[in-house]
């Protein structure tokens, strides 16, 4: 590094020129490693191959100017720090010249400048070195961090679906449907990460349900549904405890409220009603539906989406009814096969 002597390439068609530039480099106290001097396109693309701490570049010369030289450097997408070292540069070419890259510009008139300039364009060069690792850096660890939480999810989905063998992959369809209908609906994309995060936990709360009503292979008395009811609202309880970036513990709290009040639980009035909520909710009826039950056969999609229709304006939002029959029978959509046994999902009759 230039600690022990700088490495400098000089562009430059007058050796004298280049000589004298780096006179004053050690004039100022700049131990220079080694330099060379070269003056053509093809050789400075050939210099560019070697290690170099800073390009001295003349702005013009007979084959190219500065601002091809800091093209030629940019597109090698190494970060060599240049400077314009020119007699032949005014005010607006001074300025596009930094626009492009260069670091300073340096009159061969005032060169007493050099040694000044060329110590500022490294102690910047290193910044930013610095900076963009940084920043690679804190890229990284977000990432990191995103994963983190998608395994976290998966696995706290995971754990509902484990009290409840009908319901593997459940939240895990009724994500993937929910996620399709909200890209067509074309909703923004923050807001279709916390309708998957939501759809894929919106059923936790059966963690606090006794397993032998979530398992019963029978339709449900009364208070067993009034039970099962509670899931919506248990759910948002264990996720209000989550800092998520979204309105999960809202979302899955709503996730059986419908447009015309009915759905539970009771009392959010219908206008609050979000709409990742309500997609959930359409999202889970089709899936539920479409899917095998140890009470009843599959239904089928078509049932599925003929009590979207059914209820279009009424208890599904007209918007989230028809992006929902469209991606079936525009844009094929089709539930992920996972190999394990379709799911439960609990309707106001108790079991859908
Ligand atoms: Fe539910």
């Amino acid at each position: 590094m230039y600690m022990s002597g700088l490495r400098v390439l000089i562009l430059e068609d007058f050796s004298s020129d280049a000589e004298l530039a780096i006179a004053q480099l050690k004039r100022d106290g700049i131990a220079v490693a080694h330099w060379r001097r070269v003056d053509t396109e093809a050789d400075l693309r050939l210099a560019l191959a070697d290690e170099w701490d800073i390009l001295l570049a003349d702005y013009h010369l007979p084959c190219l100017t500065a601002l091809d030289a800091l093209r030629i450097v940019r597109e090698r997408e190494c970060s060599l720090p240049t400077l314009v070292v020119s007699g032949t540069v005014g005010e607006e070419l001074a300025a596009a010249l930094i626009k492009a890259g260069a670091y300073d510009y340096v009159h061969k008139d005032r060169i007493g400048r050099l040694g000044s300039a060329v110590t500022h364009a490294l102690t910047a060069a290193e910044l930013r070195a610095t900076h963009l690792r940084d920043e690679a850096a804190l890229e990284a660890s977000v990432v990191r961090l995103a994963r983190a939480l998608d395994g976290a999810v998966h696995a706290l989905g995971a754990a509902a679906e484990m009290r409840d063998p009908y319901t593997a992959g459940h939240q895990r369809r009724v994500a993937q449907l929910a996620v399709t209908i909200a890209r067509r609906m074309r909703l923004p994309e923050g807001t279709i990460r916390g309708l998957h995060v939501a759809a894929l936990l919106h059923d936790i709360g059966k963690l606090r349900i006794p397993g032998d009503i979530l398992t019963k292979p029978t339709r449900l008395s009364p208070p067993e549904y009034s039970l099962i009811k509670m899931h919506a609202e248990a759910g948002a309880d264990i996720l209000r405890g989550i800092e998520f970036p979204w309105p999960v513990a809202d979302i899955v709290r709503q996730h059986h409220c419908r447009i015309d009040g009915s759905g539970y639980p009771e009392g959010i009035p219908p206008e609050t009603l979000l709409v990742e909520a309500l997609i959930v909710g359409v999202a889970d009826v089709v899936e539920a539906m479409s899917s095998h039950r140890p009470y009843r056969a599959a239904l089928g999609v078509a049932a599925a989406l003929a009590e979207i229709a059914d209820g279009r304006g009424t208890r599904y939002p007209p918007d989230i009814a028809d992006a929902c029959a469209a991606v079936f029978t525009e844009d094929g959509f089709q539930f992920e096969a996972d190999g394990k046994a379709p799911t439960g999902e609990w309707g106001t009759n108790g079991r859908k």
